[in-house]
């Protein structure tokens, strides 16, 4: 497969993005899951489409500004898949792991996918969630769709995380989701390029908290 062949026929609709979801975000998760994928195994071939694929709910989302999943948007990958003529016996596969690329062990339905690609999607997807393009990308997020930077007011960490719901700031959503990607990951590549990531967050927010803090000291 050639993702540029891919790059091509989706860009128009991803390029314009700014909710974190542009076509280099698509470009970044392809490279690291097949990086990946060099150590853990799996098919290549599935996980660099479902990579170029996997957002497209949120484009699909962004245009009516309201939550899409992945499975709604299956119908339209199915399209994509054989304008650029993918191989017939691997559409199914590649489907699913645009389906199940969402799932989370802290959301109150957890992990149901098993398989190597799903979960390869899943750890590349989720590393570019964190660390310093992470931290870009929450707050494009956060300012695409009306969320508060931070609302010191509300108390922190939900018990379960809802993709499908709004945190009340991006802030919050630190403490929701994007602090607890690092011990929901797979595989020992995704789990060793995680820590730097963390790592790199935590300290980001210290800053944060200590400079929002300044007035009072
Ligand atoms: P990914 O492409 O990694 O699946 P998402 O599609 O979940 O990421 O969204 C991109 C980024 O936008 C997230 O990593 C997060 O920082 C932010 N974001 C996503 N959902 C929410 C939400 N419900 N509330 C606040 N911020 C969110
Ligand atoms: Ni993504």
């Amino acid at each position: 497969m050639d993702p540029k062949n891919l790059k091509k026929i989706i860009q128009n609709e991803f390029l314009p993005d700014s909710s974190g979801h542009d076509i280099y975000h698509l470009e970044r998760v392809c490279g690291l899951a097949l990086k990946i994928q060099e150590k853990e195994g799996g098919d290549r071939e599935v996980i660099a489409y479902a990579s170029f694929l996997h957002d497209v709910h949120r484009i699909m989302g962004g245009k009516i500004k309201k939550f899409c999943s992945p499975k709604d948007s299956l119908p339209k990958i199915k399209i994509i898949l054989e304008k650029v003529k993918a191989p017939k016996e691997k559409i199914e596969k590649i489907l699913h792991c645009i389906e199940f690329h969402e799932e989370y062990g802290f959301s109150k339905k957890g992990k149901t996918a098993q398989d190597i690609e799903t979960l390869i999607l899943q750890d590349a997807d989720n590393l570019d969630a964190i660390g310093a393009i992470g931290i870009a990308r929450a707050f494009m997020f956060g300012g695409a769709y009306n969320i508060p930077m931070y609302l010191p007011t509300c108390p922190f960490r939900k018990k379960y995380f809802n993709e499908a719901k709004f945190d009340i700031s991006e802030i919050h959503h630190f403490y929701s989701k994007l602090l607890r990607l690092k011990n929901d990951l797979h595989t020992k590549t995704g789990k060793k390029l995680a820590k730097k990531r963390h790592a790199f967050m935590k300290k980001y927010l210290e800053e944060f908290f200590k400079e929002w803090n300044e007035k009072d000291n």
